[in-house]
Order: C-alpha cells, then sequence, then structure tokens
C-alpha cells in the first residue's frame, strides 16, 4: 500500500513565499453553507467553537425516487437556501453585516448543488465585503467531531462513511492528510442504501436496516466480509450487496417475511461494521494514532460506533464521535473548518466547484 501525503491543496492554501497570516478577526463570526447534495444546511459559528445556529433541511422529494436525484436536489437548494440564510442569522441574533467571513462547500459532490451554494456565498460575500471560503466537504468531516469536542489528539484516523464515500485518513494537522484507503467500489451508505431497496425497506436505507436489524439474528447468513484477509486498507462493498440479492432470489419471490427480513439486515449490517471495525482498527495499528474520529451518515449507526468503541478501548486510543446531526452532512462542519483555517491564515480562495474527491486537492488514490 502507498499513501499520499497532502502539504498543500486548495484549502490548504498558500503559497510558500507568503506566509500565512491569522486572521482571528475573520474567523470570529462565520456563515457556513452546505449544499453539496440533497441536505441543504446553514450554521453561524462564533470563535470556531460555538454554534449560534445550525439548520438542515432534508429534502423529502428524493424519497419517492428511492435515491437523490441531482436536478431535484439543485432546485431545492435554490428554494431554501437564502430562506435558510435569513432564518439561521435571525436564530443566531445576528445581522448579516456582523458575520466576518463566509465558508462554504465547494466540492465533492453534485455540481449543480455546489454551484447553487458557491453562487449564493459569492453574492452574499461581494454584498457584505467579507472573505468566502472554499471547503472541502470531506475534509470537514475530518474535522466534525471538533465541533463538539474540541481537537483531538493528533495523529488520529478518520473514518469518513457516507452515501458517497468511505475514507480512511490518517490525520497529522489541518491540512496534513495521509490517505489510507477508499471503497474500490460502492460506499458504505451506498451499500446500505441498495440492501434496503432491494429488500423493499425504502430510501435512505441505513436507518431502516438498523432498526429491523434489532429484531434479527446477525450470524442467520453468513455474508463475505470483503477485503478482510487481504493486506490494505481499501474496502469493497459490492459483492456484500450481491450475496444479499443471492440469498433474496434464493428466498423466493417477496413479500419476505418480517423474521427472515430481519435476519438479513443484522447479517449484512454486521458484514458491514465487521470490516470497517477490522480496517479501522489496522489503520490505527498502522499509524500509531492517539484518536479515531468518526464522520458521514453510516456514523450515526448506533451498533457502528458501540463496536468502535469496544476497539478503541481496546487499542487504548480516543474515540471522537460527533453526535449524529454532525455526522451527516451538515454546515456546523463546513464553518467550523473555515474558521479554522482563517485562525491559522490558511484561507483556501479556491471557489472552484468540482464533484469528485480525486480532483478535488484531497488524494484519495492508494495502490
Ligand atoms: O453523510 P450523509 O448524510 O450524506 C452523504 O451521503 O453524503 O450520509 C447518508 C448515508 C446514506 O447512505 C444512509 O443510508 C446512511 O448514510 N445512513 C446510515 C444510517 N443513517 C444514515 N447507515 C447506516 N446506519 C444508519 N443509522
Ligand atoms: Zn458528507
Amino acid at each position: 500500500m502507498s499513501a499520499v501525503d497532502r502539504a498543500a491543496g486548495p484549502a490548504a492554501g498558500p503559497a510558500p513565499s507568503a506566509p500565512p497570516t491569522p486572521d482571528a478577526g475573520a474567523a470570529r463570526l462565520v456563515l457556513g453553507i452546505e449544499t453539496s447534495c440533497d441536505d441543504c444546511s446553514v450554521a453561524v459559528l462564533e470563535a470556531g467553537e460555538r454554534l449560534r445556529s445550525h439548520l438542515i433541511a432534508a429534502q423529502d422529494v428524493h424519497r419517492i425516487y428511492g435515491g437523490v436525484v441531482p436536478e431535484l436536489a439543485s432546485r431545492a437548494h435554490l428554494e431554501l437556501l437564502p430562506r435558510m440564510v435569513r432564518e439561521a442569522l435571525a436564530e443566531a441574533g445576528t445581522a448579516p453585516e456582523q458575520l466576518t467571513a463566509i465558508a462554504v462547500t465547494r466540492a465533492p459532490g453534485l455540481v449543480g448543488s455546489l454551484v447553487v451554494g458557491v453562487a449564493f456565498a459569492r453574492a452574499y460575500g461581494l454584498a457584505l465585503g467579507i472573505p468566502v471560503i472554499g471547503i472541502n466537504h470531506v475534509e470537514a468531516h475530518l474535522h466534525a467531531a471538533a465541533v463538539e469536542h474540541g481537537e483531538s489528539p493528533l495523529p488520529m484516523v478518520a473514518l469518513v462513511v457516507s452515501g458517497g464515500h468511505t475514507e480512511l485518513v490518517a490525520v497529522h494537522d489541518l491540512g496534513r492528510y495521509r490517505w489510507l484507503g477508499s471503497t474500490r467500489d460502492d460506499a458504505a451508505g451506498e451499500a446500505f442504501d441498495k440492501v434496503a431497496k432491494l429488500l423493499g425497506l425504502g430510501f435512505p436505507g441505513g436507518p431502516a436496516i438498523e432498526r429491523l436489524a434489532r429484531e434479527g439474528n446477525a450470524a442467520a447468513f453468513d455474508f463475505p466480509r470483503p477485503m478482510l484477509n487481504r493486506p490494505g486498507l481499501d474496502f469493497s462493498f459490492s459483492g456484500l450487496k450481491t450475496a444479499v440479492a443471492l440469498a433474496a432470489s434464493a428466498a423466493g419471490a417477496p413479500p419476505w417475511p418480517r423474521a427472515w427480513l430481519a435476519d438479513v439486515a443484522a447479517s449484512f449490517q454486521a458484514a458491514v461494521i465487521d470490516t470497517l471495525a477490522a480496517k479501522a482498527r489496522r489503520a490505527l495499528e498502522y499509524t500509531g494514532a492517539r484518536a479515531l474520529t468518526l464522520g458521514g451518515g453510516v456514523a450515526c449507526n448506533g451498533a457502528l460506533r458501540e463496536r468502535l468503541a469496544r476497539e478503541c478501548a481496546e487499542a487504548g486510543v480516543v474515540l471522537r464521535v460527533p453526535s449524529p446531526r454532525l455526522c451527516a452532512d451538515n454546515a456546523a462542519m463546513i464553518a467550523h473548518l473555515g474558521a479554522r483555517l482563517l485562525q491559522r491564515g490558511l484561507p483556501a480562495a479556491d471557489l472552484t466547484v468540482v464533484a469528485s474527491l480525486e480532483e478535488s486537492g484531497l488524494p484519495a488514490e492508494n495502490d
């Protein structure tokens, strides 16, 4: 396995000749904007740590289609964002003129959705005469736990597991990351969503599978733990999804009995958790990290959180898990990373919208 050091990227920006100038003033009251996928979120964060307001609007319209429809997501952001900014400012007791900076997600994500957030932030920042910082969404997940728990002991390992990402990253400092592993095919959340769809459990699949799994027997089906017996820290979930599909076709046509569904859900969830936990443990040993942190919607899963708590206790490292609102896509983590970059004098002026993680300035490739 080779890993890639990220010395500087769009979010860590200054040229070597220009030493960073910390700007605590600009970090004082940051408006965070997140529109990278189907959650529209706005936060007002004071001094990098005190959340004055934090709104998240999940777009229900996608449920009808069983997945996020990009065109509908960007239209909904366009509708929601101006109203949510007004509401977040009112709730925070902040006048727009009091804001000192805006932090907005610029990558990775759905391009149409990102464009809505970035265009709004640029215009609003220009009108107010304050800096606008482009934030990498995955980088924000790496630091999300710090919003509630303060900075973790470093180095730490971050496991980001969502509908779009499964990333294991060694965090040495703000802007200094070593990519350890990624998924080779489906993301962990995507596997939950696809299996839930297959079982007729609706969208998003993760919460439905977790609920049903509580009634089931996790040893009922011997689903594969992909790539566990191979060295390295990459993941693969598409084979596991196929194994569930095979079990379903062997069980005949739906409707399936609830007890059978619960056993499949429990066995599938156990396979995902075993895989994530084993790779996280391996990453902790490999890096000698002092802490493990989680991010992404799958990190809301109670069984995963309990398992990782046990692994961390055994390994003698601190586990820092954000509350569910801060695990899923949210603007608090965007504002937080923006404030920290400003405090360090590392503002990323780059507001170019980029869809993929690979092209976003954060390396995701391993071999
Ligand atoms: O981070 P997130 O809100 O959005 C992105 O994908 O960026 O994550 C959503 C994903 C979905 O795939 C959803 O099924 C999964 O997180 N998820 C869960 C749980 N809650 C949400 N997966 C497993 N267990 C959960 N409790
Ligand atoms: Zn996310």
